[in-house]
């Protein structure tokens, strides 16, 4: 592929070793990877702020040289022509993914004809991981400290209530 600037959009609220996988993936093929997290998500309360959620996503992509991040609102495909992207890239894990992104990729290309979905697959070991189980299992007191990067977890910790 020739200079190809790709964006990786979604919630990340929060931030999980698949993502995290999927970047290190996505980095190596395209030119340049931004992650892009959507501000007016209708997913309901979220754990994260998005700029916590920036700031946790910008540290622990730091080793990754051709990764930034940045946040949207909108359309998608407006964001990715305000930045000269070719590509949007996301994960696929299983096939019920597939049923939720295909609309998604159609309907991007309705929008914009010249924008490319590329699909990558994460390792396996993180083909059960998404942010809304993290935050389900963390809440009951279950231990997701594998599945998300360190700072994440902290954060997390911190979002407990302090026992009395
Ligand atoms: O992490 P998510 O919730 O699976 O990400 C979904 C996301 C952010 C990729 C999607 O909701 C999105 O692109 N929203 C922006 C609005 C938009 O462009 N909608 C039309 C495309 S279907």
């Amino acid at each position: 592929m020739k200079n190809v600037k790709a964006i990786y959009p979604g919630t990340f609220d929060p931030l999980t070793n698949g993502h995290l996988d999927l970047i290190e993936r996505g980095s190596k093929i395209v030119d340049e990877l931004v992650v892009a997290i959507l501000r007016n998500s209708d997913k309901g309360a979220p754990l994260f702020s998005v700029a916590e959620r920036q700031e946790m996503i910008s540290q622990s992509v730091k080793r990754f040289e051709n990764v930034s991040v940045m946040t949207f609102d909108g359309l998608l495909v407006d964001f990715a022509r305000s930045q000269g992207a070719k590509a949007v890239l996301r994960g696929i894990r299983a096939i019920t993914d597939y049923e939720y992104e295909f609309p998604m990729a159609m309907m991007n290309r309705k929008l914009d004809p010249n924008l490319e979905t590329l699909f990558m697959m994460p390792t396996e070991q993180y083909t059960y991981v998404s942010s809304r189980l993290i935050k389900g299992v963390f809440k009951l007191g279950g231990d997701v400290s594998e599945l998300v990067p360190p700072l994440v977890m902290q954060q997390m910790k911190a979002k407990l209530p302090a026992k009395s």
